[in-house]
């Protein structure tokens, strides 16, 4: 007899029990505290050690995950949640995913699930066209910018030619040092797909900022040139739009007019502010991305799709495909050669079906929708940049290009170490308030605060909230510093 947790044959019910819960959560997300109060161990321990031997009721599980799970949840969703970059389960995006999980396919070939293949790649021409990026461009969907930064990073490596998909790179003295730039703020991640590629992280360059945190051309055209003359080869460059402490934007033209001098591939990591491209005032930010050879921006990050789900796109498919295809006998289709398999593009077999979530996303928010959220985050934080701006009591770190602001508080003859103890001691007062959630990062090796906005929940109550308890705060710890 099938078991009764499978075929679910209260599933009508026990659906509406779960979507009742998560439809009171979204509207009361606020009444939580931002960032779990869990101390470490708490969670795992009020669980039970050994898994049920019979079946349990929805009931039964639906009470522990209120008791013990939700207390060890830092709230995404909550509208004060300004940490790192926030995201936002928006139902669009919630009702995807629901319906991907049922319907469970895989779409590792167009044959495993043609659905899952030809949505995918309707969803990503949409989203070129709403980013304004150049035609043909050939786009999948990946679940992170770390993946699609380091699958990037192999199509540049197998653009050379070197015979490394079939030989390898140990043991060869043929083989050069190949190198890869980024600015010293690129994400971590970058670095991380050079040292998984076998690039080694002393070949990884971290090329100088400005004073406004944008990589500086000269110094990478410097160290292209340094690198050739001992003999190495230069292999691929990443320029960041939207970092991530800062959210600078490199100088993405001169950057692609130096690869394409250097015959280097361009990457272009844009995973928070690729979204930003929807609207036609920002994209003097992307000048230069249609010159890329491959770009990555998360649509989990700031197009209130739930996580995950990152998009990257190439003009060089059948590179990319030369560094992953290989198809065992038992997944040979006779499909014409103009039918995509994803599986061809990437190191994983399976995939799931994110294109789904992406496509309830577009259509009940539309274009204009996802436009009007962007352009009120973004004044949002221009609005509380100026509200720095004008208090002597703190300090703005960076350009503000999007929805992040980097800040400190200040004050006259302190000294600097001094000064990051207490914004490190601000830090951990509003966030252990349970009212907001902020980060920090640091920059010239300052200790700064960072408070991004970017969950389509936040309205200006939030923000103003936000900004009253880290002013109430600060002003108390300047009060109380001698
Ligand atoms: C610029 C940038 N690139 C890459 C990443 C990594 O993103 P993911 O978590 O999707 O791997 C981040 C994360 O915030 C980021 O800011």
């Amino acid at each position: 007899m099938a078991n009764q947790a499978a075929t679910s044959i209260d599933f009508r019910q026990e659906a509406q029990v779960v979507a009742d819960w998560i439809a009171r959560y979204l509207e009361e997300s606020e009444k939580y505290p931002v960032l779990s109060k869990a101390k470490p161990g708490e969670i795992r321990n009020a669980l039970p050690t050994h898994p049920p031997i019979s079946a349990e009721t929805l009931q039964s599980v639906m009470n522990d995950f209120e008791k013990i799970i939700l207390p060890g949840i830092t709230h995404w969703n909550h509208p004060r949640f300004f940490a790192y970059f926030p995201i936002t389960s928006a139902p669009p995006g919630i009702l995807g995913e629901f319906l991907s999980a049922a319907l469970n396919v895989n779409g590792m070939l167009w044959r495993s699930s043609p659905s899952a293949t030809e949505l995918e790649e309707v969803v990503v021409d949409w989203l070129r066209q709403m980013l304004a990026l150049p035609k043909p461009l050939f786009g999948m969907i990946t679940d992170t910018a770390s993946i699609s930064t380091f699958y990037a990073l192999a199509a540049a490596r197998e653009a050379l030619n070197l015979g490394i998909r079939e030989h390898g790179m140990s043991g060869r003295s043929d083989l050069p040092k190949l190198t890869v730039y980024a600015s010293e703020q690129a994400h971590s991640s970058v670095e991380k797909g050079a040292i998984v590629l076998g690039l080694g992280q002393e070949n990884f360059r971290k090329i100088a900022v400005d004073q406004d945190f944008r990589m500086r051309p000269d110094l990478l055209l410097q160290a292209i040139a340094a690198d050739r003359a001992k003999g190495y080869r230069p292999t691929g460059v990443v320029a960041t739009i939207g970092t991530t402490s800062t959210t600078s934007v490199d100088p993405v033209f001169a950057i692609a007019e130096i690869c394409e001098k250097e015959k280097l591939w361009l990457h272009v990591d844009a995973a928070y502010a690729g979204s930003a491209a929807i609207l036609p005032e920002m994209r003097q930010s992307f000048a230069g991305v249609e010159k890329a050879d491959s770009f990555t921006f998360n649509p989990h990050k700031w197009l209130a799709t739930p996580v995950d789900c990152s998009i990257l796109y190439t003009r060089k498919p059948e590179i990319l495909k030369r560094a992953f295809s290989l198809v065992p006998e038992y997944l040979r289709t006779d499909e014409p050669e103009s039918v995509h398999n994803f599986m061809d593009y990437g190191i994983q077999l399976g995939r799931r079906f994110r294109a789904l979530k992406l496509w309830f996303v577009i259509r009940m928010f539309g274009k204009e929708g996802l436009k009007n959220a962007i352009r009120t985050q973004i004044d949002l934080a221009q609005e509380f940049a100026r509200w720095i701006d004008q208090d002597s009591n703190f300090e703005r770190m960076a350009p503000v290009p999007f929805s992040t602001i980097c800040f400190r508080l200040v004050k006259k003859g302190l000294a600097n170490e001094a000064i990051d103890k207490i914004n490190e001691k601000l830090l951990n007062r509003v966030n252990e308030s349970g009212k907001i959630f902020i980060s920090h990062t640091k920059l010239n090796d300052r200790f700064i605060l960072r408070l991004a906005i970017a969950n389509y929940r936040t309205e200006h109550r939030h923000v103003q909230e936000a900004w009253e308890l880290i002013k109430g705060e600060g002003t108390r710890l300047l009060a109380s510093s001698r």
